[in-house]
């Protein structure tokens, strides 16, 4: 079955259960989270896992565009890709494990046509308070799969979530296929690697809380996932998410640029493919390659597939038409990479042009450094001076088999105030901010920030991206030059009369179209839905409006006992766009 197929059955099948079907969320979560990129189908329903009201209803069904990167140093092998697709289905407090179930056992044998005897399936086994989940393994059962081919297993398996440190979560059932030659055994046995795991339903019915409690949550949901990339392959009889139509034509450029056959190649060619993609996704985000963040993560895998082009003798510049060939694949599905095409190619050109010229120089000075190993200073000097992620150190030192003092670079770093630590570990990892109190009244305050920033220094002002946690906001906005001391104190002081005036915080769900119509602020890039939320903070006895912007919360309902806020920080994030560290005190 072709992939645009499965994306398209899936969906439909769904649709005839009473799901609505949702436009691809942003790869930049929308929810004030703590990672960078959206690494799950469920990540941007967080609120409404919790227990806010969606817009579309209490069944959904997507297919979400993703980015995990803590796997980047994996990619090469069958599995493993930084970019991939997840399509799920939810229930938002609506049917719960039977249905689930009974619709993903529909779905494989009926739509797919998946024979049973080639499915396994695993179950939680309990763990302290959580009983063992019989009843899913009854479902099971009673669709005729045999109870040799269901397993129990512990936590490390059949739990799914919090994606952060907090949030919704709860046991899992998983769907595993036969991809073994001749008939599957009768036994599952869940370590046999010819057992690949194809679809997870996870049943989200406790809150992680800050404390690491289990709360049982106010509505039990359904939230399941399936590896897209990993079911193409297994539905066209490939044993690598490489053979199928959604890498080979990527795969076939590069092989023409270089004049090197992808057999003899492999680990070159797919990390090219699965970096490049992932970057034209991200650049259709309008993210830029930068020495933060997301835009540093970008900025690594551009770079490590120029390396990768280096190492196949490719020495024009080539990113820019690896990437039109990912833009060819996924046009039609996210047209936001045909819409951004020139940006993205541009941006590529300009990335790859910059680091050809140091990346030589660099390796040459990389060859004369001592094979006793790579000091601190010599790891910030490849960093400086020619451009050199230190994962990309990291990378090179380990194919030598040399030692790195990878501890003495960010000391070395964090000198020269560059990239933070914090930034390049934990935060790539998955997790969410907590809905605590404070993050909630952060998250009110960057709506007050931004209106405050437009009626300071003009209506071209547009927030950027924000990240919020307990402790500060972090908001990021579009303006070209630095903010006078001035200009710093007023807003301030339009945020903190605001406060004062203790403005209320109204709701209210609306079509798109009416939002915009009545100027509510839409900064976020990807599709919005049919239905969104409209917060509006306005004065109550005069009506004055003072904020109005499409968000899906939450909120506080007053501002008034928000605090003090402060400006600690105003600097530039990358070209032509700002950023801010504020506190409320
Ligand atoms: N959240 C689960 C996963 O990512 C199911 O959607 O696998």
């Amino acid at each position: 079955m072709k992939a645009d197929k499965l994306r398209k059955k899936y969906l439909k099948f769904f649709e005839k259960k009473g799901h609505k079907i949702m436009p691809s969320a942003s790869l930049i979560p929308q929810n004030d989270p703590t990672v960078l990129f959206t690494t799950a189908g469920m990540h941007p329903l967080v609120p409404y896992l919790l227990g806010e009201k969606h817009p579309l209803g209490v069944r959904l069904v997507d297919s979400q565009k993703c980015i995990r990167t803590q796997d980047i140093d994996e990619v090469g092998d069958a599995t493993h890709g930084t970019f991939f697709e997840m399509l799920g289905n939810w229930s938002l407090g609506d049917y719960f494990k039977k249905q689930a179930i009974e619709w993903s056992f529909e779905f494989l044998t009926k739509e797919l046509k998946i024979k049973k005897e080639n499915l396994a399936i695993s179950v939680f086994e309990g763990e302290g308070e959580i009983p063992r989940d019989e009843e899913s393994a009854e479902i099971w059962k009673s669709l005729g799969i045999p109870k040799e081919r269901i397993v129990y297993l512990g936590k490390d398996d059949n739990w799914w979530g919090p994606a952060g440190k907090t949030g919704p979560c709860g046991p899992d059932t998983e769907m595993f296929y036969w991809t073994g030659e001749g008939s599957a055994p009768e036994e599952f046995d869940a370590n046999n690697e010819l057992w690949v795991e194809i679809w997870n339903d996870v049943f989200m019915q406790y809150n992680k809380t800050a404390d690491g409690k289990f709360k049982p949550l106010s509505q039990k949901n359904v939230d399941t996932g399936m590896g897209f990339e990993r079911v193409v392959a297994i539905l066209q009889g490939k044993d690598n998410i490489f053979a199928t139509e959604l890498y080979t034509t990527i795969l076939k450029k590069i092989g023409e640029i270089s004049g090197k056959k992808y057999e003899d190649n492999q680990k070159a060619f797919r990390i090219i493919a699965d970096h490049l993609k992932a970057s034209v996704f991200m650049l259709a985000e309008k993210l830029t390659p930068s020495n933060i963040e997301r835009g540093y993560i970008l900025r690594r895998l551009i770079r490590r597939s120029i390396r990768y082009g280096k190492i196949l003798g490719i020495n024009e510049n080539f990113t820019s038409i690896v990437g039109e060939s990912v833009i060819e694949i996924y046009k039609k599905v996210y047209p936001e990479v045909e819409e951004n095409k020139q940006l993205i190619l541009d941006e590529l050109r300009k990335e790859e042009q910059a680091f050809s010229k140091t990346l030589e120089r660099g390796l040459r000075e990389f060859n004369k450094m001592s094979e006793d190993g790579i000091s601190s200073k010599e790891a910030f000097d490849l960093y400086q001076s020619y451009g050199f992620p230190i994962e990309m150190t990291k990378e090179l030192a380990k194919e030598k088999g040399i030692d790195i003092d990878e501890q003495g670079f960010y000391e070395e770093l964090k000198k020269h105030q560059d990239i933070s630590r914090t930034a390049t570990e934990g935060k790539f990892k998955a997790g969410l901010a907590d809905d605590s109190e404070q993050t909630i009244k952060y998250h009110t305050a960057t709506h007050l920030l931004h209106t405050a920033l437009r009626q300071v220094l003009g209506d071209e002002v547009q927030q950027m991206g924000s990240n919020i946690t307990g402790e500060r906001i972090r908001f990021d906005f579009s303006f070209e030059r630095k903010m006078t001391p001035d200009e710093i104190e007023k807003v301030e002081n339009i945020v903190n009369e605001k406060i004062e005036q203790g403005l209320q915080v109204k709701v209210k769900e609306m079509p798109i179209k009416d939002a915009l119509d009545e100027g509510a602020l839409a900064f976020f890039r990807d599709k919005y839905p049919e239905k969104v939320k409209v917060y509006t903070i306005s004065d109550e006895k005069t009506g004055e409006v003072f904020s109005k912007e499409i968000c899906s919360g939450p909120h506080c309902d007053t501002i008034i006992n928000m605090g003090h806020f402060k400006i600690i920080k105003e600097e530039s994030s990358s070209s032509g766009v700002r950023r801010i560290k504020a506190i409320l005190e």
